[in-house]
This record gives structure tokens, sequence and C-alpha cells, in this order.
């Protein structure tokens, strides 16, 4: 493999060194691009840019793999717990028990959240999405915790990364909560992670929540599922806000705006609204026709990704957690998950979505497994914001650590109107 290649532009050759990984795609270096030729590159949407150099996440889309750390996200949904990922991500191995102890330890002493911050609540109507609850409160944390927030400190780095593992599960609860009408139910060091968080959006005070371990495992797996996926719209804008240096709970805060787009982690609570719209086995031929029909902006969420043009290893292991859940609540008779299983069958033997390549992604079985839980739909956008907090810290921590890490000011191509002198109203 060659470590430079070559340009012509207007004549002129120009040399660009390319840049190897571990495993796959090589990069051309083009950082000096516009200073050597005078001409940006251009790539809107990013299909063929890498924007850094990291060593969390590898996905192999074509293959349908997806590693963290280097471990796949099978043995890793299967053998590990979600703060144990957690940690992996964040540190970059997996603890020792004593580090996965100290490490739990601090977590469970961060869960609580300021008493002033309860009152953040009561300015929402009670029917607003708990997403539009969680974009307030998490970015209210700067206003909380100052003595955590200088980003060149490392000390601070981490304390503030386990204050938001710690709190943002607090907080997404007490959004449910309120969004119900319901008391917050504090967080309860007795519990683990995913218990706690059961507890908080489940317990009430009339009568004691009794946690199912087949559904603490399933948030297990699924928030393991969640965690981190290389650099998705959400983390490359957690990534671009914390470039400017601001405080690290600003910077998270605009992953929850990114991560709530149907296009991406609000692609489960779509997914799921339109089985339920489908709303029987016998309605699927007219759906299918319709996401096929280029003049229909009727897509099938919960299918088709940017970068698995293979099965997502995730949707695997989530349809998996989904039966398992809706046996042990007596619900395998699901009518949404005949939808769900008839309709993957007719679209993955369907030509449209074989050429293009579309397959199920993680969101297409989360919707029915969350919502057999007892989680409403419009939570299951924050408990994917629960979990990715872990792979957005982790690539904030990265960035610090990262010397050629700068303020990230992309470019354009402009297209726009060339000068021209103002006119007076009267003259237009
Ligand atoms: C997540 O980036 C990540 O890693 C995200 C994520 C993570 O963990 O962070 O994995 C989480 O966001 C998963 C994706 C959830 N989104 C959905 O399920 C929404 C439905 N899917 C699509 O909107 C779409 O597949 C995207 C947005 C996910 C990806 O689309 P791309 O890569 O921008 O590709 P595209 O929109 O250009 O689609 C390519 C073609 C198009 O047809 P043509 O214009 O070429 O004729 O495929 C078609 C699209 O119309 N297509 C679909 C489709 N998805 C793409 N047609 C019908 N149904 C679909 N779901």
């Amino acid at each position: 493999m060659s470590d430079k290649c070559f340009i012509e532009i207007d004549g002129k050759k120009y040399e660009l060194p390319v840049k190897k990984g571990t495993i796959g795609p090589s990069v051309v270096d083009v950082r000096d691009f516009y200073k050597n030729t005078g001409h940006f590159t251009f790539d809107p949407g990013f299909t063929s840019t890498a924007s850094c150099q990291s060593n969390i996440c590898f996905i192999d889309g074509d293959k349908g793999t997806l590693l963290y750390r280097g471990y796949e996200i099978e043995q890793l949904s299967e053998k590990s717990s979600f703060l144990e990922v957690a940690y992996l991500l964040i540190k970059g191995e997996l603890p020792t028990k004593d580090q996965f102890t100290e490490f739990s330890s601090a977590i469970k002493n961060h869960t609580m959240v300021h008493e002033q911050i309860r009152s953040f609540y009561n300015g929402f109507r009670r029917g607003s999405h708990p997403m539009a609850m969680m974009l307030g409160v998490v970015g209210a944390l700067s206003a909380f915790y100052a003595d955590s927030a200088n980003v060149n400190d490392p000390k601070e780095r981490e304390i503030s990364s386990r204050r938001m593992i710690a709190k943002v599960p607090t907080l997404a609860a007490m959004a449910y909560k309120y969004s119900i009408g319901q008391p917050f139910v504090y967080p309860d060091n007795e519990f683990n992670y995913c218990e706690n968080f059961l507890n908080m959006c489940f317990s009430v005070p009339a009568q004691k929540y009794k946690i199912n371990k087949v559904v603490a495992n399933a948030l297990e797996k699924i928030f393991i599922l969640h965690a981190d996926h290389e650099q998705n719209a959400s983390t490359s804008t957690v990534r671009l806000a914390a470039s400017s240096a601001v405080n690290p709970f600003a910077s998270v805060a605009v992953g929850f705006s990114a991560l709530w787009g149907p296009l991406h982690g609000g692609a489960n609570e779509a997914a799921l609204n339109m089985l339920k719209k489908i709303g029987s086995v016998k309605n699927i031929p007219e759906y299918i026709k319709r996401a096929k029909d280029p003049n229909d902006n009727f897509r099938l969420m919960g299918f088709g990704h940017r970068v698995y043009k293979n099965y997502d290893p995730r949707a695997k292991v989530m349809q998996k957690a989904c039966h398992e859940v809706l046996e042990a609540l007596g619900k395998k008779d699901d009518e949404l998950l005949k939808i769900a299983i008839e309709l993957e069958k007719i679209a993955l033997n369907d030509d449209y979505f074989v050429q293009k390549k579309l397959y199920p992604n993680i969101d297409f079985y989360s919707g029915i497994t969350l919502s057999a839980m007892g989680f409403p739909t419009e939570m299951f956008v924050v408990l994917f914001a629960v979990a990715r907090t872990s792979g957005w810290i982790a690539h904030w921590k990265e960035m610090y650590s990262d010397p050629s890490n700068k303020l990230n000011r992309p470019r354009q191509l402009y297209a726009g109107s060339t000068k021209r002198d103002f006119l007076d109203i009267n003259k237009r």
C-alpha cells in the first residue's frame, strides 16, 4: 500500500500523503490541500470524509462488523455489562476487578442531581417530548458543576465524564416521570446501573417496583448496543461543539439535539409508529410499494444505514433480546412483532431493498422491545441517548488527548451572488 498518491489540477501535479489505520480504509491526508492547491475538497454529508483519527469504534459496513476497542459487539452484549462497556470505551481497556469496583462506586456516588434541577422540569408543559426536556436539563448541568468544567484539566475531565454517565439516567427518568405526572424517584445505590434506571422510571410511592431480571438484562444489552458507533451524526456534533473548548455538559447536550432526528436516533420511535400505522400483516405490501416509490417520501423506518450495506450486527442481537423480553413478559404473540418479522422477510427478498443494500438497523427491533418493557415511544430516543452518552464522552475525551485536535471549521463551495451594491428600497 503506497504512502502517497497524486492529483493533477490545471496541469499541475500534487502529491498527497496516504495514512493507513490498523484496519479499514486508508485515508488521503488533505489537511494542506487548500494551502498547496487553492482548492477545497467537497463532500456534503461526509460520505467519503474521515473527520478524525480514532481508536474507539470500528465498523465494517460491508461485512456487518462492529468493534468497541477491538471487541465484537456480539461478545460484549453477551458477556459484559453496560457500565463495563462504558469503562472500555472511555479507557480503552476492559477494567480489572479493582478498577471496575472503583469506577462503578464512583458512578453510584454521582447519580443524584442538584435538588434545584427539579424546578427546571416544572417549566415544561406536561405533554412535552422528554427529549425537549433533556436538551434543557443536560445543558443546564453547566450551571451546577463549574468545578469540573475546565476541559483542559484532565482531573476535571474525569470528574465531569463520571458525572454525566451517572446523572443522565437520573435526568432521563425525571423527564419520563414528569411527562406522566408521577413523582420523581431518587437513585437507589442498592441497584446496579440498569436496575437503578428501571426503578427510577417505574417505581411509585404506592408500589415498590420489582426488578424483572430478564428485562434488566435486556436493558444492559440495549444500552451496550447503543453505546457507540464511530463518527455518527450525534457523535460528530459533540466533537464539533467540543472543538470550541466549551464545557463538557454543553458539548454533550448538542449530541441530544442531533440524535433526536428521525433519520438518526429518533428512528426507533418512527419505526414503532410505522409498524402501528401498518397495523396488520395484510397491509405490508402497500407500504413496501410506497417505500419504493421515488415520488413518495415514505421510508421504511428502521431500515437502511449510511455505513452498513449488510445486516446491522446490532439488529440481530436486538431481535434476540426482543424475543426474550416478549417471552418473559407473556407478550410473544405481540402483533407489532409479527408485522416486523413479516416486513423484514418481504423486504429482504425484494429487489429494491437488495439492490440498495437496505437491511434492518438497530432501530427496527428496539422499539418493540422497549414498548413491551413499558416505555412510551417518546422515551425510546431518550434511552438511546442515555447509552450513547458513554460513547460521546469517550470521543470527547479522545479529542483532548489528540495533539492534532483543533477548532473544527469546515469551508464551502460558494455559489451565491457576486459583490453588488446596496439599493435603496424606493429603487428596488
Ligand atoms: C441510526 O450513523 C450511524 O451510525 C447511526 C446509528 C448510530 O448508532 O449512531 O447507526 C443509528 O441512526 C441508524 C439509522 C436509523 N435511521 C432510519 O432507520 C431511518 C430510515 N433510514 C433512512 O432514512 C436511511 O437509510 C439513512 C438516513 C439511515 C441512511 O441514508 P443515506 O446513507 O443518506 O442514503 P440515502 O438516503 O441516500 O439512501 C440511498 C437510497 C435512496 O434511494 P435513491 O435516491 O438512491 O433512489 O436508498 C433509499 C433512498 O431513497 N433508502 C430507502 C431507505 N433508506 C434509504 N428507501 C426506503 N426505506 C428506507 N429506509
